[in-house]
C-alpha cells in the first residue's frame, strides 16, 4: 500500500502475480476468449462519423495474426468533434465517481485489455499487468486529486499519447484533464488505437459524457497537427518524442492563446553508474530489467551504462550470462521476457543502428532473434570514451562505457551534457558518492540500488528535466492543478 504524497485515502491496484497459480488460472480464463478476437474500432465522437477506409492491425509478434480493423477520422470528423466538445460541467464528486467506476471497469475487463495490449502492442504478461495497474492507479489517483481543486477547468484539452503505454499514459492524460472538469479530445498513437478505444469505451460506460471525451484516431502529422493548432483547444497534454513536442510547441505558440499550457513528457538518454562497490547480482538484475524489459521501449529505459573499470570484465561477463537466460519471443506466452518492437519501421531503424555498430566493431553481446515478427534481440554495444549518446534508440539496445575512479565527475558532466534528464540509476554502497553524483545531475527521476523503470503512481511522481519534458510530474500532486486555470480573487471588505 503506497503512501500517497497528498494524503487522500487510496489504494493502488493489486494486479496479478505471475507466480501465483490462482492468478495464472484467472489470467488464462480471462484473456483466452480474446486470443483470436478481431476488434473493429474507429472514431468515438459526439456527432455523425465519416471516417476513412480504415486499415488492418497486425500483431507485431506474429504477422499471421490480424488483431483488428481501425477506421481513422476524416477532416470533417475532426471539425465535428471540436464543435461538439464541451468541458465536463458535473461537480467534482460526480467526476471522481465516474473515474473510479472506470478504474473498476478496467479491472473487470482485464482479460480483453490484457489481450489487446499483448496482440496490438507486443506487451509481455509482466508488462501488460504493470500497464493495466498503472492505468487503474492513474484513474483513481487523479479522481482523488480532482476533488481537491479549487480553480476552474481550462476548457477543452487535447491529449496526445504514444504507443508504448497505449493504456496507462493514454488514460492518465485523459483522467487528469477530466478530473479537473475539462473536456478532452484524445488522439491515440497510430499503432495502438484498439487499446485506446477499449479505454474510451469503458470511461464512457462509467459515466463520462460523450461531449467531454472524444477519440480521434488518426495520423499525428494530420489530426495531431490540426488539433494542436486550433484555438478552441485551451491546452495540450502530450507524451512522445522530443521532436514532436517541439513541433507542437511551435504550432501552439502561433495558433493558440499564449497562456495555454503544453504539458510534454518526452524522451531520454538515460544512464546508470555502477561503481566498484556495487553488489553485482543486484546491479545486473536491475540493468537487465531497465534495458530489456518492454523490449527497451520505455522512455525511462537504461541506454548508457557506465561501469567502473576495475570491475568491468567480471561484471560484464556476469551480465552477458544473465542475458542468456532471457526468453525472447511471442509475448502471449507467460514465460516471455522480451517481446517484439512495435512495427516494421522501428525494426528497420533499430536493426540498421545495430548493423552500423557491428560494422564499427562495437557489438559486445547479442541474443538470437526469433522469426515471425518484428523482433530485435537484446543487444549490448560499446562506445568510445565516456561521452554519452546523441540519439535515443528506442529498443532493447544498451551501451556500455568504462570509467576510472578519477573520472566520476567527467561521467556526470557527460550525462548532463546530453541536455536530456529523464531517469538515472546508480549502484554503489558509498553514500557520500551517491550524494556527490545525484546532487550534480539534472535528472527528473533518480533510482539508487534498484532498477530505473516503472514509477509507481502516487508515490514516485514521474517526469524529466531539460529536453525530457516540461513537468509537472505524472502521478504526483502537481499534475492535475496544471489542467486548471490559475485565478486570483481579491475581494474588498
Ligand atoms: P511520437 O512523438 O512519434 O508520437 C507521439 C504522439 O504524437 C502520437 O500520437 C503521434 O501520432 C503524435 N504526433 C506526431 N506528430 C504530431 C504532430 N505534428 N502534431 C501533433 N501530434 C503529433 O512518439 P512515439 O513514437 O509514439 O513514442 C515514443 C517516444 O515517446 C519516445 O521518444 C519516448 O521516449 C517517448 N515517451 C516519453 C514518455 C515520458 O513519460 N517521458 C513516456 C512514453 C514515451
Ligand atoms: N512511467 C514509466 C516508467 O517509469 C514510463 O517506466
Amino acid at each position: 500500500r503506497p503512501a500517497d504524497l497528498y494524503g487522500a485515502e487510496r489504494v493502488n491496484s493489486k494486479g496479478w502475480d505471475l507466480h501465483d497459480a490462482d492468478d495464472l488460472a484467472e489470467i488464462h480464463a480471462a484473456r483466452s476468449p480474446f486470443k483470436a478476437h478481431h476488434w473493429k474500432v474507429g472514431p468515438m465522437i459526439a456527432g455523425d462519423i465519416e471516417g476513412d477506409e480504415g486499415h488492418a492491425v497486425i500483431n507485431p509478434a506474429d504477422h499471421s495474426d490480424e488483431v483488428g480493423h481501425v477506421t481513422q477520422v476524416s477532416a470533417n470528423d475532426v471539425e465535428t468533434a471540436l464543435s461538439a466538445a464541451r468541458p465536463w460541467q458535473a461537480d467534482a464528486a460526480t467526476r471522481a465517481e465516474a473515474l473510479n467506476r472506470a478504474a473498476d471497469l478496467y479491472e473487470e475487463h482485464f482479460g480483453e485489455i490484457f489481450a489487446a495490449l499483448t496482440r496490438e502492442a507486443g506487451k509481455t504478461p509482466m508488462d501488460a499487468i504493470a500497464e493495466l495497474r498503472e492505468a487503474v492507479d492513474f484513474l483513481r489517483y487523479y479522481a482523488a486529486r480532482g476533488l481537491e481543486q479549487k480553480q476552474p477547468a481550462r476548457g477543452i484539452m487535447a491529449c496526445i499519447s504514444p504507443w508504448n503505454f497505449p493504456l496507462a499514459i493514454f488514460s492518465g492524460q485523459i483522467a487528469a484533464a477530466l478530473a479537473a472538469g475539462n473536456g478532452v479530445v484524445a488522439k491515440p498513437a497510430e499503432p495502438t488505437a484498439i487499446t485506446a478505444s477499449i479505454g474510451v469505451r469503458l470511461m464512457l460506460e462509467a459515466g463520462v459524457p460523450a461531449t467531454a471525451l472524444q477519440l480521434l484516431p488518426g495520423r499525428g502529422s494530420i489530426v495531431g497537427a490540426k488539433i494542436t493548432s486550433d484555438p478552441r483547444i485551451k491546452g495540450v497534454c502530450f507524451t512522445g518524442s522530443t521532436a514532436t513536442a517541439q513541433t507542437i510547441n511551435r504550432a501552439m505558440s502561433e495558433e493558440i492563446a499564449p497562456g495555454a499550457p503544453l504539458i510534454a513528457e518526452t524522451g531520454g538518454l538515460n544512464a546508470m553508474i555502477v561503481d566498484s562497490t556495487a553488489l553485482p547480482e543486484q546491479a545486473i538484475k536491475d540493468i537487465v530489467a531497465s534495458s530489456f524489459q518492454s523490449a527497451g521501449q520505455r522512455c525511462s529505459a537504461l541506454r548508457m551504462l557506465y561501469v567502473q573499470e576495475d570491475v568491468a570484465d567480471t561484471f560484464l561477463t556476469m551480465l552477458y550470462g544473465a542475458m542468456d537466460e532471457l526468453v525472447v519471443g511471442n509475448p502471449w506466452s507467460l514465460t516471455t521476457d522480451t517481446g517484439p518492437v512495435i512495427n516494421a519501421g522501428a525494426h528497420k531503424e533499430i536493426g540498421d543502428y545495430i548493423k552500423a555498430a557491428r560494422a564499427e566493431g562495437r557489438l559486445l553481446k547479442e541474443l538470437a532473434t526469433p522469426e515471425g515478427g518484428t523482433f530485435i534481440a537484446p543487444t549490448v554495444l560499446s562506445v568510445d570514451g565516456i561521452a554519452d549518446l546523441e540519439k535515443e534508440v528506442f529498443g532493447p539496445v544498451m551501451h556500455v562505457a568504462t570509467f576510472k575512479s578519477t573520472e566520476l565527475d567527467d561521467v556526470v558532466a557527460a550525462i548532463n551534457a546530453t541536455g536530456f534528464g529523464l531517469t538515472f540509476g546508480m549502484h554503489s554502497r558509498i553514500d557520500d558518492r551517491i550524494e556527490q553524483v545525484t546532487s550534480q545531475l539534472s535528472v527528473g527521476n533518480m533510482y539508487i540500488n534498484r532498477n530505473q523503470i516503472g514509477a509507481i503512481v502516487g508515490s514516485q511522481p514521474f517526469g524529466g528535466e531539460g529536453l525530457s519534458g516540461t513537468g509537472p510530474k505524472a502521478g504526483g500532486p502537481n499534475y492535475v492543478p496544471r489542467f486548471t486555470q490559475s485565478a486570483t480573487r481579491v475581494v474588498n471588505g
